[in-house]
């Protein structure tokens, strides 16, 4: 037996918030990364190491029972020689490494859906304008196969000038092109998978500012079975956030997924059902899962400004707004930074929250 319960792979918001859910359980945890004084490391042990290293990881099995992650970049190959070094076995990661490759790479996803059938847009590995041009057609959308986020490492391209700009950057290989969705509306779901039983968390609608997630609320629809049908696509168990287009007929397709929490499923901490993380952590401990429940949340994230002071000014702004929670990691602030969010909970909370949002950042950043 290894002394601590649940190890994390980063240290981030999502690792603190899983923390903090699963001590509220009694469980031990500890969390590896490369910056000191992490959001995780300062509600429980963090270890500093590059998420690369294998010698870094084979500590975390070494030291806990179970093993999870907040991010999906960290290559397969280092988790694999993690656990060799470690003699563990790999049933004691979530999600196991195959389900993490195919998620790492977005060409190798967008393969999976295809062969299951899951609506997504069609991609192809982008070595030729011509050929691109012929099989993709414009506008399209070219993306980095691996390690994007918040919209780095994406392009829109609307016509063949702009496609032979671009070949500086995706000429060098390692870019994908794929259809563009002109999609009324982007909404997305947490899906959880266990050997034992599947499920999803309410349909949200997300609105993007600038590549960022900028407000999460009640979608109205349901796009839970497209959401499931992706996450099995995939395989592998564990909590999964997956980004859907709706698209102009109602019909839905899969973005992505990422195999962990999700920025789109913070909401669920304040709506009164399980939250995400809880649930992240019922999964990664093989604990009975909870069926989500709960009222309309609002989340409207908490993005860092130049010259900011104090955000406890800004939370003691915020918190007039009757109905809000707020929730903040402990990062140091840096412009566009995701420093925290808020949560509006009930009957007008979209308004609430934005309400509470504006409030906070003039309190806190005039
Ligand atoms: N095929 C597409 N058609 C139309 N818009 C797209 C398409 N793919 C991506 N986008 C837009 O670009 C945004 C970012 O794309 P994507 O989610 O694939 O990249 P990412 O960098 O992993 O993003 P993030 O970290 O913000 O989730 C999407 O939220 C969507 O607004
Ligand atoms: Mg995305």
């Amino acid at each position: 037996m290894s002394s601590l319960d649940l190890g994390f792979l980063g240290g981030g918001q999502l690792a603190r918030m899983s923390i903090m859910a699963a001590q509220r359980m009694g469980f031990t945890c500890l969390s590896l990364d490369p910056t000191p004084n992490s959001p995780a490391a300062q509600v429980a042990e963090g270890v500093v190491g590059a998420l690369a290293d294998p010698l870094a990881i084979a500590e975390v099995f070494r030291r806990c029972d179970r093993v999870t992650l907040e991010n999906e970049f960290i290559p397969g190959s280092a988790i694999r020689e993690a656990i060799l070094r470690a003699g563990a076995d790999e049933s004691r990661l979530m999600p196991g490494v195959a389900c993490l490759e195919t998620i790492q790479d977005k060409l190798r996803q967008r393969e999976a859906y295809a062969r299951s059938g899951v609506p997504s847009p069609h991609a192809l590995a982008l070595r030729d304008a011509d050929q691109a041009l012929d099989r993709i057609g414009l506008p399209m959308v070219l993306k980095a196969r691996f390690g994007g986020y918040d919209g780095k490492g994406t392009r829109t391209v609307r016509t063949r000038e702009e496609l032979a700009a671009l070949q500086g950057e995706w000429g060098e290989g390692g870019w994908l092109a794929e259809t563009f969705v002109p999609f009324r509306r982007e909404l997305a779901v947490m899906v959880f998978r266990s050997p034992l039983r599947t499920g999803a968390f309410s349909t949200m609608e997300t609105v993007q500012t600038d590549h960022v997630c900028d407000l999460v609320f009640p979608a109205g629809v349901d796009a839970s079975a497209v959401a499931i049908a992706a996450a099995e696509a995939v395989g592998g168990f564990g909590l999964f956030g997956v980004e859907l287009f709706e698209a102009q007929d109602g019909s839905f397709l899969v973005n992505e997924i990422a195999p962990r929490p999700h920025n789109t499923g913070h909401y669920s901490l304040d709506g009164g059902g399980v939250s995400q993380f809880e649930q992240h952590v019922r999964l990664a401990m093989g604990l009975p899962l909870a069926e989500p429940t709960g009222r309309p949340v609002c989340m409207a994230n908490l993005l860092g400004r130049a010259g900011a002071g104090d955000f406890r000014h800004g939370l003691a702004a915020a918190l007039t707004v009757p109905g809000v929670h707020l929730h903040w990691y402990g990062k140091e602030n840096r412009a566009g930074r995701k420093m925290g969010h808020l949560n509006a909970v009930g009957e007008g909370c979209v308004e609430r929250a934005v309400e509470a949002r504006h409030r906070f950042y003039k309190a806190w950043a005039p």
